[in-house]
């Protein structure tokens, strides 16, 4: 099977309504509250990508069973710290940054060393992040430059932390969390915000665990070594995939798109924030509340005239996933768009700052870049020919949805290369697309 695909048609008009892939924070959260819940949690609309599949394969070497009962994938757990480990276990996180850095919390207390491993991507990702954090709960944790391959070994004598995060990661402060919720006393995380899909579920779980705003601060109070029982989740859409939707409509002719059931999460909300003050208008209805997520169907028409922005850096951590997306919205915009302390970009599945770059000047986009701040100049004629070849992006897989928006809103003939890469986030990607009439090889 070719490992590439071939676009040389835009995409004609469409009016369609959609579900998107299910989120992939939620689900691979989901997994792993179920792991150290008592009982049989239930889910369903589990995202079925790489990602979320390594996280079920990561618990069933931990010693945590599951199945697959028609839609509903079934999880055994046996409360916090249920593991049943075995000595010498390596895990493989594959290319999840989240199932990587949240199952570290959870090793906290494992009596034997356990190896954490991860594919070339997440094998350049920076772990000093949660090392240094985790070390302070008493844990003996070890890697040579702080990255992967990890050795982990657990031990009784946990002690609650006070701990500043300010990276505004998620990953960061989830793993932290699971930590905590296996440490006696109360853990303190003055976190700079970011999303929080676990403390949302820990608070429908009726688990102690208290959020605190305080100017750009959330102040986290966990109290540890509280059970909690099994539960059931629906899994709503992703809005990162949803994303890439929006934009192909957004700058198509004369479409529209309906996307249903999709999490607007505030902490998520940022590509809806940025491209409506680009003049998007992307509408949100039919708002309702499922456990604590907020949830809403969105509306998406074509427009002609995008305006440029500002960015201003506190929308970066809710929309640090969909940058990529939006600077292809920011090429087609009247006016120069500026975004700043991008940094975190680079810490991705690939750079993506640096990729983005490159991206924007091959199809012929003017950008400055200075440090992590870009500027882009865009232009609401911009139109291609000529042939473009996308390659060496690590297996990205944004990289490799963005290359496809571009390919079908803007023209040109692209070759698209490492197509598997779908099926890290959004293994329904080039099916949905089909289906809205995109033709490719
Ligand atoms: C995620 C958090 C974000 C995001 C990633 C998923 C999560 O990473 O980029 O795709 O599920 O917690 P950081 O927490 O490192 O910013």
């Amino acid at each position: 099977m070719a490992r590439y695909i071939l676009i040389n048609d835009k995409l004609n008009n469409f009016d369609k309504k959609i579900t998107v892939s299910s989120d992939k924070s939620i689900s691979i959260r989901t997994i792993l509250l179920a792991s150290q819940a008592i009982g049989v949690t239930k889910i369903t609309n589990l995202l079925e990508s790489e990602d979320v599949l390594n996280t079920l394969k990561t618990i069933k070497k931990l010693g945590i069973n599951f199945k697959k009962i028609g839609k509903t994938y079934k999880i055994f757990g046996y409360g916090l710290n249920g593991f049943n480990l075995k000595s010498n276990i390596t895990l493989d996180a594959g290319n999840s940054g989240t199932l990587a850095r949240l199952i570290l919390g959870l090793l906290v207390k494992s009596k034997y060393k356990v190896k954490l491993i991860g594919d070339n991507s997440l094998s350049k990702r920076d772990f000093s992040r949660v090392i240094k954090p985790l070390k302070l709960f008493g844990v003996n944790i070890n890697s040579k430059k702080n990255i992967l391959p990890i050795e982990i070994l657990g031990t009784d004598y946990l002690r609650p932390i006070i701990y500043d995060e300010n990276i505004g990661s998620a990953q960061v402060k989830s793993c932290l969390i699971l930590a905590a919720i296996n440490t006696p006393g109360t853990t303190v995380i003055n976190s700079k915000i970011s999303r929080n899909h676990t403390e949302l579920m820990l608070k429908s779980l009726k688990y102690p665990i208290k959020v605190e705003k305080k100017k750009n601060l959330e102040i986290i109070s966990i109290k540890g070594l509280f059970q909690f029982e099994a539960f059931n989740y629906n899994v709503p859409g992703d809005i990162s995939s949803a994303a890439f939707y929006i934009v192909l409509t957004l700058l198509g002719k004369k479409s529209k798109i309906t996307i249903e059931n999709v999490n607007i999460n505030k902490s998520r909300l940022g590509v809806i924030t940025i491209l409506n003050k680009m003049g998007a208008g992307i509408k949100l209805k039919n708002k309702r509340i499922y456990n604590g997520e907020e949830i809403s169907n969105l509306y998406v028409s074509s427009k002609k005239n995008l305006k440029p922005i500002n960015c201003p850096p506190k929308l970066n951590s809710s929309a640090i996933d969909e940058f990529l997306i939006i600077f292809l919205v920011a090429a087609r915009a009247k006016g120069i768009s500026r975004f700043k302390d991008l940094g975190e970009m680079n810490k991705k599945e690939s750079k993506r700052l640096d990729l983005a770059v490159q991206f924007l000047e091959l199809i012929g986009v003017k950008v400055e870049r200075s440090n992590n701040d870009i500027n882009i100049y865009g232009n609401p004629d911009l139109k291609l020919s000529g042939k473009y070849e996308i390659k060496n992006f690590l297996k990205d897989h944004r990289v490799f949805f963005l290359s496809c928006i571009a390919a079908l809103t803007l023209g040109g003939k692209w070759k698209i290369n490492d197509k598997d890469s779908i099926k890290t986030s959004n293994p329904n990607f080039l099916k949905t697309l089909k289906m809205i009439g995109a033709k490719f090889n």
